[in-house]
């Protein structure tokens, strides 16, 4: 990675003291501008009027779409590496709010094989994983008439053709400027996967705009995706990113991977787990005695139980605004705050939770969401693979 950064951000590392402006240089992407974020939805989304997405690539068409009710799609996928934590699910929930105020299509790409190549898990451990993800996302509630889970080993007979076709026009030069060398040849062929991921919703339904709303470390696949799409040689435009800064986690604003010894929020916590891991392990940005909170006040910037509902758990402005300034004065203590911070997160998880258990079995729920033989066929079409081509199977 260049010399003169003192971080690191790619889909694969992140690391040291972030600075997201910058980062924005680094990678060529634009800070999201008012007047955009004046062009979302109404009601804009929390997450957008708080700038927690803060920066984009062409979302412009994207809001024109959505607004005009002209088709348009959201894809932002997972990889199934464990169990989801309250730092995953923020990107899926907000693709959801896209879909009930716009009719969005949303695509979920699950890339199972690209946590084989990046991660030290085994296969069993990764399929463990997809199942329970794919049970996480399922429970945020998407309509399956307008919503497709595409998994990569258990869909390689789309999307595998597709990345093949995409994999020409990308060079071992390219992936090595983009990620850093790749530690296997898998890692070299992923960024072709996750392009077709990018580009699918076009291949099934004719060209329009799409939109991934993701953390900024995952745009340098955004990146090759768009060069890849600006060839010209399939009927698609370049999608466009949203570009989301990390939640904290517990160990503070800024802290990035995690020690090991602080735990994140899983989305299977409990209320009391919540509240101890809160408790126990949150950064507080208050003072070390109650007396001299009272006197000076704490910063609620530095604050991950504040950040934590300013972020995402406290829709309400006025309720974040009065918090802030009541913790600044001093007149609210970190331990009231970090009660009031897990108490939202419980309500939220155990809406999240209950929706999760009327699921039934996986594969059945999946179904609806599946990919259908047409869409497979018009997608492969649109790639390139003439009728006559062996990958389309009789079905
Ligand atoms: N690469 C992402 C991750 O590691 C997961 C992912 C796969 C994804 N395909 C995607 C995210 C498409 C956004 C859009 O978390």
């Amino acid at each position: 990675m260049p010399a003169h950064n003192d971080f690191t951000v790619t889909p694969y590392e992140v690391e040291g003291d972030l600075d997201y402006e910058r980062l924005l240089d680094q990678f060529g992407a634009d800070r999201l501008t008012t007047d955009q974020l004046d062009n979302f939805p109404k009601p804009v989304h929390p997450l957008v009027r708080r700038r927690i997405f803060y920066a984009e690539r062409d979302v412009d068409a994207f809001l024109d779409a959505a607004n005009h009710g002209d088709p348009h799609s959201v894809v932002t996928g997972r990889g199934p590496s464990g169990p989801m934590h309250i730092g995953h699910v923020f990107p899926f929930y907000f693709a959801k709010y896209l879909q009930d105020n716009c009719g969005t299509i949303v695509h979920i790409p699950i890339s199972d094989d690209e946590k084989s190549f990046a991660k030290d898990l085994s296969l069993a451990e990764i399929s463990q994983s997809t199942r329970d993800n794919l049970l996480d996302l399922l429970a945020v509630g998407f309509d399956p008439d307008r919503t497709r889970f595409v998994i990569d080993t258990a869909d390689a007979d789309v999307v595998y053709p597709i990345a093949s076709a995409f994999a020409r026009d990308l060079t071992q030069a390219t992936v090595n400027a983009t990620y850093g060398d790749p530690d296997n040849v898998g890692l070299s062929f992923y960024p072709a996967v996750q392009a077709t991921h990018l580009l699918l919703p076009q291949l099934v339904e004719d060209a329009h705009p799409t939109l991934v709303p993701i953390a900024v470390d995952q745009d340098p696949h955004v990146r090759i995706c768009r060069d890849l799409a600006g060839k010209r040689r399939y009927p698609v435009k370049k999608p466009g990113a949203l570009l989301s800064k990390f939640l904290p986690s517990l160990e503070g604003p800024g802290k990035m991977s995690s020690s090991g010894d602080v735990p994140n929020i899983l989305l299977s916590d409990d209320r009391a787990t919540i509240h101890e891991k809160i408790q126990q392990y949150a950064y507080s940005g208050g003072q070390t005695s109650v007396e001299e909170h009272r006197e000076v006040g704490g910063d609620p910037e530095e604050d991950v139980s504040y950040l934590f509902l300013y972020y995402f758990f406290e829709e309400s402005d006025e309720r974040v605004e009065r918090l802030a300034g009541e913790y600044r004065e001093g007149t609210l203590l970190s331990g009231e705050l970090k009660n009031i911070a897990a108490d939202a997160i419980a309500d939220f998880l155990e809406n999240h939770q209950y929706r999760r258990n009327q699921l039934a079995d996986v594969e059945d729920e999946l179904r609806p969401y599946r990919l259908t033989p047409h869409e497979q066929r018009t997608a492969l079409r649109a790639a390139g693979y003439p009728d006559t081509a062996i990958v389309f199977k009789d079905t």
